[in-house]
């Protein structure tokens, strides 16, 4: 008799469209695209790691819903990989919130489709500020290079700096970095005397090595994408003589903690500017971080962590607030704030981006041997300074 009462239930529920309280959860998917092959597999794998964090911590289900995360690779930046990948993950997959975007050009790719599916796009890392800008459903928990390259301009000047030549991969990310530090550098007192600019994908640096050496900067101010290119760059310096010659170095992600062990001893006072580093004294990032080990035995969180893991709360707010409603989601993801492993953070309801510290940082070895950025200057509640250039 119960099941025949189930079964005429659930069949009226089926016809209407309509479930009791009582009914089993919906399931909510989210689309994560990301580089999970190749050179750049990082990527996919710290972002995948920090989601593994989160749903140990807060399980797999918000207010009724049960949220189902499915994984899709693009192999590195390649934007009409990423728009196929959007492209089969609404229609096919019915997703209802995207996250994840590596690489500007693979972030870039989704805009209309987002707009028109009126599906948010949580974006876990890439950094050009003009994303934003490109549709209303773009929401970012990483950073931008405006955001963290103005106040390293800033600092250089104040510290020393006189001359610096700019060297930065030749896309979007890049430029923003070289026109964000050079306008702080130069409004407070420095000289840019040469803007290099490198492609995207190489990874032999001594030609560039021997330009800096030549423009006659007492530094150099750097951006590539974090990962081989970065490693390579950092590496080149230390070898082509850059370090010994006294040119100093001001960073952004070279130093990244995924590859900071495997530079060695060389990284050793490299000077960067950025919004996370796994050594920010706290107990949330403590907690954070001893997490992601206990889950991901000899992982280092980094700012692609940090990202993903905020990116996933805020996901989780937007579908406690509204399920599956996207326009609805967006409003509630305005003017979020909570604290973050980074620090405290909070979305801004006009940019939809994350307003956080950044942080200067220096490399040193740490207590248990490994080497990490130790922040040693904070700039408070910093937004996208790009946002409106
Ligand atoms: C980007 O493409 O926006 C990007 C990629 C890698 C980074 C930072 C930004 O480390």
């Amino acid at each position: 008799m119960k099941l025949i009462k189930w079964t005429l239930c659930a069949a009226l529920a089926a016809a209407t469209g309509v479930w009791s309280d009582a009914a089993a959860a919906d399931t909510i998917k989210v689309g994560v695209i990301a580089t999970f092959s190749g050179p750049n597999a990082i990527w996919g794998k710290q972002f995948r790691e920090a989601i593994d964090v989160y749903l140990a911590e807060h399980g797999d289900e918000i207010a009724g819903h049960k949220v189902e995360f499915i994984y899709k690779d693009v192999g590195g930046p390649n934007a009409d990989a990423s728009k196929a990948a959007a492209q089969e993950l609404l229609v096919r997959d019915g997703v209802k919130y995207l996250a994840g975007f590596d690489f500007t050009p693979n972030t870039i790719a989704v805009a209309p489709l987002i707009k028109q599916a009126k599906v948010p796009a949580v974006i876990f890392n890439a950094g050009t500020s003009s994303i934003n800008k490109q549709s209303d459903y773009f929401l970012r928990t990483s950073f931008t290079l405006w955001q963290i390259s103005q106040p390293a301009g800033e600092w250089a000047a104040k510290n020393g700096a006189k001359k610096v030549v700019t060297a930065v991969s030749d896309y979007n990310p890049g430029i923003d970095a070289e026109t964000a530090f050079s306008k702080a550098f130069e409004k407070n007192g420095g000289a840019i005397v040469e803007h290099i600019r490198m492609p995207l994908q190489t990874t032999d640096f001594a030609p560039f090595m021997q330009r800096i050496k030549n423009s006659g900067a007492d530094a150099v101010f750097t951006f590539l994408p974090a990962g081989p290119a970065t490693f390579a760059f950092t590496k080149a310096y230390n070898e082509n003589g850059l370090k010994d010659a006294g040119i100093a170095f001001y960073g952004t992600g070279e130093t990244d903690e995924t590859t900071i062990d495997a530079l060695g001893d060389q990284a050793i006072g490299l000077v960067t500017s950025y919004h996370y580093s796994d050594a920010h004294d706290s107990p949330l990032n403590q907690s954070f971080v001893a997490k992601l080990n206990e889950l991901h035995p000899g992982s280092r969180a980094n700012m692609a962590s940090v990202g993903a893991y905020d990116g996933v709360h805020l996901i989780y707010k937007m579908i406690e607030a509204a399920g599956s409603d996207g326009a609805k989601a967006l409003e509630a993801a305005k003017g979020l704030a909570w604290e973050s492993p980074r620090g405290p953070v909070k979305i801004d309801p006009v940019s939809r981006h994350v307003v956080q510290n950044v942080y200067i940082r220096r490399v040193e070895r740490g207590v248990d041997g490994h080497l990490v950025n130790r922040e040693f200057a904070t700039i408070p509640n910093v937004p996208d300074l790009g946002y409106e250039q």
